[in-house]
């Protein structure tokens, strides 16, 4: 089955033709940080007439690049939700037209769940996590911790009161003037930054619990870089580097606790967030430590940030299992995991 995905839920406009026997067939990104740089973060209405203005010719470029047509397409997968309404309505437009028009089943796709199976896209055999198994979600609208009880159910263990994780990346990107996206940015700036001059705190670890908070850490940063200014080079490496480490150290001890709490043996990190170098390490070796060792598995870097191919795979695995939008074009800003149908049994 060949299944065309669309994410348009924030500021990248993705497409992507998944096939269910040969895997990701391509896979087209379009960014629109360019855009939105200069006002320091996402302009939702600027967004949605971006994807407006890029969506058809990305197709063009995907089908051109796979050598394929949309005659050739079995269904259509879009992102439904959650995110930017009006950046959703774009995708789920012309993903459930495309559809329509090639009399094929379209099926509206949970962000968060494509983000959370895109470590299923192409694995060698021994890196499949088996389920039941236990995920950490982080994005910069979601941090959540999530246990997967079997394909599609999903219980929700722990989030952010507050903040997201990659919210806080950029939200300390751009009190640091690394520009937007600050995620990649204050990782970069991380490297050259000595470990031992500050210490940020590491919130809600003190106390049991999965729920997690970043905004307290992002106004200690903020305290720390106005009492600096104005910071050179490498203060900005140093803020950074302890900042960074904050927020790795965080999610590892709020990880391995929910590691022992579900007494999964495989664990999935996913989202933008999970592109860190530094988190991927500190995870997979904390998971490891523990008694019962735990295996990290991740996304390819590429696939953890926001991209069709996820979109198109989860969508897939949908279509597969039976499941179908209806015609009407159905877009969520927000959308719990734990309402979803389970996988196996979904036949709408
Ligand atoms: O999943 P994603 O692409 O979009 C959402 O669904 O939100 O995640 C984007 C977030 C941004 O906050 C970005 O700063 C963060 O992921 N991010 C990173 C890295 N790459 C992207 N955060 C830390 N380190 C990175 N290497
Ligand atoms: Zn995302």
């Amino acid at each position: 089955m060949l299944v065309l995905g669309i994410e348009t839920s924030c500021d990248e406009t993705g497409v992507a033709l998944y096939d269910t026997e040969a895997g990701l067939v391509a896979d087209s990104v379009y960014s629109q940080v360019d855009l939105h740089a200069k006002y320091g973060g996402v302009v939702p209405e600027l967004a949605s007439r971006d994807h407006v203005r890029k969506i058809i010719p990305l197709l063009g470029e995907l089908f051109d690049k796979a050598g394929r047509t949309p005659r050739d397409l079995d269904g259509v997968a879009y992102t439904a939700g959650p995110g930017l309404i009006g950046a959703l309505r774009v995708g789920a437009a012309v993903g459930r037209a495309i559809a329509w028009g090639l009399d094929v089943p379209a099926i509206g796709v949970h962000h968060m769940e494509a983000h959370l199976l895109a470590p299923l896209i192409a694995p060698a055999d021994d890196q499949r996590p088996a389920v039941p198994f236990a995920a950490l979600l982080v994005s910069g609208g979601h941090s959540q911790l999530v246990g997967v009880e079997a394909m599609g159910r999903y219980t929700l263990l722990g989030e952010s009161l507050d903040d997201a994780a990659g919210e806080a990346f950029d939200k300390v990107g751009k009190l640091l003037g690394l520009g937007y996206p600050g995620g990649p940015a204050v990782a970069a700036a991380a490297t050259g930054g000595d470990p031992a001059r500050f210490s940020f705190p590491r919130p809600m670890t003190d106390r049991p619990g999965l729920d997690m908070s970043f905004s307290g850490l992002k106004t200690a940063v903020a305290n720390t870089v106005r009492d600096l200014a104005p910071l050179g080079d490498q203060d900005v490496a140093d803020v950074a580097r302890a900042f960074e480490d904050a927020v790795v150290d965080t999610l590892a001890i709020k990880c391995r606790r929910a590691a022992r709490q579900t007494r999964c043996r495989d664990f999935v990190i996913a989202g933008g967030v999970a592109a860190n170098k530094r988190l991927r390490r500190r995870l997979t070796d904390s998971l490891a430590g523990l008694d019962e060792p735990v295996r990290a598995i991740f996304a390819a870097p590429a696939l953890c940030t926001d991209n069709g191919a996820m979109v198109a795979h989860a969508g897939a695995l949908r279509l597969a299992a039976g499941e179908r939008a209806g015609l009407a074009i159905e877009t969520r800003a927000r959308w719990r995991m734990t309402a979803l149908a389970p996988l196996e049994t979904a036949d709408r």
